[in-house]
């Protein structure tokens, strides 16, 4: 399982009110014990902080708000040690506005070399004063500024984040340089931010008219001159061929996973052909409403469409950039059941699931106040996006009030936290069997344990009433379970002592019975079971194994 760590949000060890690496390195146990494999450490580049982060100014050195080399080279140590791989993230559609390159572009006269870096064009209109095209910043008004010789700059985010020209030569060079720093500092990866929006059109046309403003994530279809062209596959070609070259010296694994918001199955699968990364999230499942059609229609279309291409399917209901589930699902006690039944899920399927930090104490997106808030997108679109900090707010680890043991008492976490997360902290769930942080650690055990979770079958049940999503898995062989493989049989040895599978099943929105023989190994909240027939209450869900297996 991959962690996203939110690294303002994790843990703050120097008392800024802001998370930072050796936080995060001092609780590492606490990850390791709830089962994680992996983290994805948000960006810790200096940066002047216009998007938390992700506007770099520097691709290849730490910001003294996290800590410093030093305190990387130690993180990566320390999570060495505790068998947890780290994935870096890689922001390469953009740079920060204070990058030397784009300062130097600003000081280059219009059609000077320096520019080429980056997306330079004169306006429209007779003294050029509209915009060169009609794109829209993700984060609300036109994705051009312009500069005061009259040029403008594109940005597909905030304008202190200039979008690089992936055409020039120069750019595609200095990132593969990034790309091998880090590797040889000994990370295992990247997550790639934006990866479906390096390359634009050519020609940089225009969109077509009509409403681009969307909250979903998907945008190519509103945009398809701004995001999924076809020649950012080439770029990927070659950070694998990079990543492979360090596999292929010790063996170990070093993955490559994209942030693509590309919502046509197909399209998303082209971005994990053998050659270019590995992994791509599946956002589907996460914009998915509360349906158990919808679920599965999702986990269908994905699961084939990247089976097609060889590829795993990366499951994910959270990240820093969406409403936290427990909200998204309807709030309150209602948000926490589904949110868990979702988790439990999404645990259960084949492929690679990806936990945001806060999903394990199933904590509710926060009521920011807008006079708190930061993220530039709520500025930008002047309060019409209400932004990402609610679900950005810095986590919860002990104690009864803020700042809850994330940072030193007295001091303001950068983001407020809430008056009433007492209950849902670290310290106090792992001391609770009926929390969520214990229901992930112990979901997380199993999924290690079981044979029958790690392969990549997946059998929908037929029987499964309506409104429930109910399959099977089997072991990584599509073996029987609990029966030994013909060739290892020993002869007069039941060839099956147990039913074929390990099985989901989730209610959605209704209670649920189904005939299910075997035994309950875990649930997401009460069932009824008695070996043979399985009720669940409504938004529930329980992972029934063979009853020898
Ligand atoms: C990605 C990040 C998001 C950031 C944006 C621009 O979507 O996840 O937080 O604002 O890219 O870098």
């Amino acid at each position: 399982m991959l962690y996203e760590v939110y690294l303002r949000s994790f843990a703050d060890s120097d008392g800024d009110g802001v998370g930072d690496l050796t936080g995060l390195r001092q609780h590492l146990p606490a990850l390791a014990e709830l089962g994680v494999d992996a983290l994805w450490i948000t960006p810790f580049y200096p940066s002047p902080m216009a998007d938390h982060g992700y506007d770099v100014a520097d691709h290849r050195d730490v910001d003294p708000l996290f800590g410093g080399l030093a305190d990387l080279d130690a993180l990566l140590a320390d999570a060495a040690e505790a068998g947890l791989a780290v994935l870096v993230d890689l922001v390469p559609n953009h740079s920060s506005s204070v990058h030397p390159a784009f300062q130097a572009a600003l000081a280059a006269p219009p059609g000077g070399p320096e520019r080429e870096l980056y997306i330079f064009r004169d306006g429209r209109g007779p003294d050029g004063s509209e915009p060169p095209n009609n794109w829209m910043s993700v984060f609300g008004g036109p994705a051009w500024t312009r500069v005061p010789d009259g040029q403008w700059y594109l940005h597909l985010f905030d304008t202190g984040q200039p979008d690089w020209n992936w055409d020039h030569p120069a750019v595609r060079a200095d990132h593969e340089a990034t790309l091998r720093f880090w590797l040889d500092r000994g990370v295992d990866g990247f997550r790639i931010d934006v990866s479906h929006g390096l390359v634009k059109d050519g020609e940089l046309r225009d969109n077509p008219p009509g409403p681009v403003l969307d909250d979903s994530g998907f945008r190519e279809e509103g945009e398809p001159r701004v995001w999924d062209q076809d020649g950012v596959h080439e770029i990927y070609r070659t950070w694998r061929a990079i990543t492979d070259e360090y596999t292929a010296r010790d063996g170990r694994p070093r993955v490559l996973i994209g942030e693509t918001w590309v919502r046509d199955p197909a399209r998303l699968a082209r971005y994990v052909r053998p050659d270019e990364l590995h992994l791509t999230f599946s956002f589907s499942l996460l914009t998915a409403p509360w349906s158990a059609s919808a679920w599965r229609t999702v986990i269908d279309t994905e699961r084939m469409a990247l089976a097609a291409v060889g590829a795993p399917a990366t499951w994910v209901l959270a990240n820093h950039d969406v409403v936290r589930p427990v909200t998204r699902y309807g709030g309150g006690e209602v948000g926490v059941r589904r949110a868990r039944a979702a988790l439990l899920t999404l645990l259960a399927l084949p492929g690679v699931a990806v936990l945001y930090q806060g999903d394990e104490l199933a904590l509710p997106q926060a009521d920011v106040p807008p006079a708190a808030r930061q993220d530039p997108a709520f500025a930008r679109s002047g309060g019409t996006l209400p932004g990402r900090d609610g679900a950005r707010v810095p986590l919860p680890w002990s104690g009864d009030a803020p700042p809850y043991g994330f940072t030193a008492d007295g001091v303001d976490p950068w983001l407020p936290q809430p008056p009433g997360w007492a209950g849902l902290a670290v310290l106090a769930q792992a001391g609770d069997p009926m929390s969520t942080w214990r229901l992930l650690r112990g979901a997380l055990a199993l999924r290690r344990a079981l044979p029958h979770l790690h392969g990549d079958e997946l059998h929908w049940r037929d029987d499964a009433p309506a409104g429930c999503l109910a399959f099977d898995r089997t072991d990584a062989d599509g073996r029987t379970a609990g029966a030994a493989p013909p060739e290892r049989a020993t002869p007069g040895a039941p060839t099956s002592v147990g039913p074929a599978r390990m099985t989901c099943v989730m209610s959605v929105g209704q209670e649920a019975t189904i005939n299910l023989a075997g035994r309950l190994v875990l649930a997401s909240g009460p069932v009824g079971y008695d070996g043979a027939t399985l009720t669940l209450p409504p938004d529930t869900t329980a992972w029934i194994a063979p009853r020898d297996g």
